[in-house]
């Protein structure tokens, strides 16, 4: 990683148009009392659970606020940063910048992918250097379909918490807990060799405290998680950098995120305003400056998509967020035709599975009823016995 010069420009004097709570004046001359030294910044501000805004090197980023943005948090710390700046890179435990040395399982030579190999398809380096290669993501809730999906050569299975939806037949995604996560992880986990696992955090185990959010992830990666998602912006940026601290790599999400559909009212389209774009804009640079490895977004237009893709160090993955992005997921139900409630407008169904399904089905009961199934050929034969067929009668 680069050494930034962190005495290069001191820091400048909290906006007076924020609240000056004690918290931020602390922080503020924490940062000028240790500046000298980046990592030792970044270690003491993580383990104080408050994110300094101003150890950054400048780069303007248009229609965004000069002054940090300061919110609380669930452990009660303020979290600042400053969305005009770029933070990645500077700091160990908080970019995810290519270079940053990462926890994560290393390159492993075998055909592995993995959270470095993921992130160095965006900047690809040595022999691969002129080789961007966009990155592949489907969902997956079982051993089978894992198991297809990884000799088929997707680079990232995702068992996304729309398993609600899919497979167990919720109306959204909020129902779906921990344990039923755990689950469908071992499954997938079973199945698949090659490809990343990425586990979505339910609805409710990310939102009480940081240590929760923890614990939570800790036990999607025991079970076979080798990533977590969680949806959110910036105010997802505590959970985020906690998980990264405790060596769990982290995908975020942003746009649409299904877990907020009390809130939306509705699935839309999100980021078609100039206001709420530049939110979604303010939400993408602050995951990766909390230590994302990636971002999923979700049904936002094409060109915001594009924007964010060029301006973010880490992978974008689009799903309904157009082809400008570094890769692509598609909830597997919907490529397959196996999606009952419809299939979205962004989304391509490669078969219809579910018709030959139902086909299938069809015809067995038909041959069933009607004596064709099982055939002779079809059934075990004991040889003591002479084969004298039973005379049952149909009703
Ligand atoms: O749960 C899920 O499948 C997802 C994808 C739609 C990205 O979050």
């Amino acid at each position: 990683m680069g050494s930034p010069s962190a005495l290069a420009s001191l820091p400048s004097f909290p906006s007076p148009r924020l609240d000056l709570t004690p918290a931020i004046l602390i922080e503020f001359l924490w940062e000028i009392g240790t500046r000298a030294n980046s990592k030792k910044i970044s270690r003491k501000f993580i383990s104080n659970r408050v994110f300094s805004p101003f150890f950054s090197h400048e780069r303007p980023f248009p229609n965004t606020r000069k002054w940090p943005t300061c919110r609380p948090t669930l452990s009660r710390s303020v979290f600042c940063y400053n969305p005009s700046v770029d933070v990645v890179g500077l700091h160990p435990s908080m970019g995810a910048a290519p270079e940053v040395n990462m926890s994560v399982t290393s390159r492993t030579g075998n055909g592995k992918i993995t959270v470095p190999d993921i992130l160095q398809r965006k900047f690809p380096v040595g022999e691969f250097e002129n080789q961007t290669q966009r990155i592949t993501c489907l969902t997956a809730y079982d051993y089978p379909t894992a198991r297809l999906l990884d000799e088929s050569g997707v680079d990232i299975l995702l068992v996304g918490d729309s398993l609600g939806m899919v497979v167990l037949g919720y109306d959204n995604t909020l129902p779906v807990t921990l344990d039923e996560m755990l689950h469908h992880v071992r499954a997938v986990r079973r199945g698949a060799s090659r490809a990343l696992i990425v586990a979505d955090m339910p609805f409710g185990t990310f939102h009480v405290s940081p240590e929760e959010t923890v614990r939570h992830a800790l036990r999607l990666v025991k079970d076979g998680a080798e990533a977590v998602k969680l949806e959110g912006g910036e105010k997802r940026m505590e959970a985020i950098a906690r998980l990264v601290e405790s060596e769990i790599p982290v995908m975020a999400h942003i746009g649409l995120t299904p877990q907020s559909v009390l809130e939306l009212g509705g699935f839309r389209v999100q980021g078609k305003s100039v206001e709420s774009a530049e939110r979604l804009m303010r939400d993408a640079r602050a995951v990766e400056a909390a230590g994302a490895f990636s971002v999923v977004l979700e049904s936002v237009p094409r060109e915001l998509a594009a924007r964010i893709t060029q301006e973010l160090r880490i992978p974008t993955i689009g799903i309904g967020a157009g082809p400008d992005c570094d890769g692509q997921v598609l909830v597997f139900h919907d490529l397959v035709g196996l999606s009952v409630n419809g299939t979205p407008k962004f989304a391509r169904q490669y078969v219809n599975i579910g018709e030959q399904i139902s086909r299938a089905a069809r015809e067995y009961c038909d041959d069933v009823r009607n004596g064709r199934f099982p055939s002779d050929a079809e059934s075990f034969h004991a040889q003591q016995w002479p084969a004298e067929p039973r005379k049952t009668q149909i009703h």
